[in-house]
């Protein structure tokens, strides 16, 4: 991707579907026969690697205008292979429907990733806790549930686990019995997947609370869903307004999906209004001062937005503290950042932004999602031109945002170079 900087933008966003609420909804379609519509489905990578790997099971599986139209396997091959599950570790999430639909589950290790290591430890327990049995051969985890079915029982997450929470809702709810879950996570998205699984017919109390609780049911049937829109995306928007002191609206968000982001770019300096919950708009900010985050499960500032906001620091005056919590490796685009002229220094899960830094244009190099969206807006901030590789991993995550940006006024094309 090749980007010009220097120019504000100005101009209306419009922001996609959640690419992490849409990847468990849909393999959440495994757990009936029903027919499931989902919609406001972002066309991303890992949306189609998840359909494929939907239909590789046995599911029918339609694509539509904005989402896709499932149909739950009746005779389910319940494997996810390793050629798919390498290029998208959020395959972990049809562990839990397939053990706990079809009693039986193959999911290919996920390897780690760029940001980290990545384990299941927590899916694998919990599944434990439901009754199944694991075993692990050949790079594939096994999962089978006792003859009549898991069993509900009681999961205490070690740590809150958005993807393991995700899985473990799936696996509980054809569950025989109640299933309470502590420490679970709080995202969003979360609460998402448990909206579609109640509108299936399951029954689940307290979703986006630590506490939930499942009573299992003895099958779901097919419903209609929309996804929620993508928070992350919108706050990545909001920065790129910020950073090029232009004046971006940005529609079809839930501004009470991203207090934390709205509250930290505020306090540095950003004027960002809301006329109604679903619009954002943010007029630049020519003034900004460095400010302090820490990156927490939700409702805390989320790790997904701790790269791009790292970029609208070093435009910043001041000091700022950028502390990760969640993940061991989330500072890849830090020495990327450090080649196109910013002031990082890093000490264990600490950077620390002195601003603001002029950054120029060079080639950088994306290492995975939410750093290439960094560079993409360390790029728009920059004086001169900009080239991006490996943009596969922003595809992964961001739909059309070429298109968006250029409708706004950047000067972004996509070369092969
Ligand atoms: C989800 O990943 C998101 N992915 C990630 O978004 C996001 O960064 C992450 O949650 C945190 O918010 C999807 O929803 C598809 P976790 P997930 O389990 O569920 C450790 C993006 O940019 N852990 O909440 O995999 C883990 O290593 C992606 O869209 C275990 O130790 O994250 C991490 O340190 C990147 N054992 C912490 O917990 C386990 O069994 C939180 O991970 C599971 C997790």
């Amino acid at each position: 991707m090749r980007i010009e900087g220097g120019r504000p933008l100005s101009g209306t966003v419009q922001i996609s579907g959640a690419k992490n609420a849409a990847l468990p909804a849909l393999a959440a379609t495994l757990l009936t026969e029903g027919q499931v519509t989902l919609s406001g489905i972002p066309p991303v990578a890992d949306i189609r690697t998840m359909a494929r790997l939907l239909a590789r099971i046995g599911a029918a599986v339609e694509e539509r205008s904005d989402g896709y139209r499932v149909r739950g396997a009746s005779e389910p091959e319940p494997t996810a292979p390793y050629d798919l599950v390498k290029t998208m570790r959020a395959s972990s999430l049809v562990l839990g429907p397939l053990a706990g639909h079809y009693g039986r589950a193959r999911v290919s290790l996920p390897g780690g990733c760029a940001i980290g290591a990545r384990p299941i430890d927590m899916h694998l327990t919990g599944l434990k806790a439901l009754g199944a049995s694991i075993g692990q051969e050949r790079g594939y985890i096994e999962a089978v549930a006792p003859r009549g079915g898991l069993v509900g029982g009681r999961i205490r997450f070690r740590r809150p686990t958005v993807t393991g929470t995700e899985d473990l809702l799936m696996a509980a709810v054809l569950a025989k019995g109640e299933s309470v879950f502590e420490n679970a996570a709080r995202e969003p998205e979360v609460v998402d997947l448990a909206d579609l699984l109640t509108k299936m017919g399951a029954r689940i109390e307290g979703a986006g609370t630590r506490t939930i609780h499942v009573e299992g049911v003895p099958s779901l049937h097919g419903t209609e869903h929309r996804i929620i829109p993508d928070r992350i995306e919108t706050g990545t928007y909001l920065v790129a307004g910020a950073l090029t002191a232009g004046r971006l609206t940005i529609r079809g968000t839930r501004r009470e999906h991203l207090e934390r982001v709205i509250e930290r770019m505020r306090a540095a300096g950003c004027r960002i209004g809301s006329p109604d919950a679903n619009t954002l708009e943010i007029d630049g900010c020519t003034d900004l001062t460095a400010v302090d985050i820490t990156t927490r499960e939700h409702p805390g500032f989320p790790t997904d937005m701790q790269a791009q906001f790292m970029a609208l620091m070093t435009q910043a005056s001041g000091t700022s503290k950028v502390v990760e919590t969640v993940f061991e490796n989330r500072f890849m685009h830090v020495l990327e950042l450090q080649r196109m002229g910013a002031d990082i220094r890093i000490s264990g899960n600490t950077a620390v932004i002195r601003g603001p830094a002029q950054l120029s244009g060079a080639q950088v190099m994306a290492s995975d999602l939410r750093a290439s969206a960094c560079l993409v807006l360390g790029a728009l901030a920059a004086r001169g031109t900009t080239t991006l590789h490996r943009i596969y991993h922003l595809q992964r995550g961001y739909a059309n945002m070429a298109e968006k940006l250029r409708a706004v006024g950047a000067r972004v094309e996509i070369v092969d170079a």
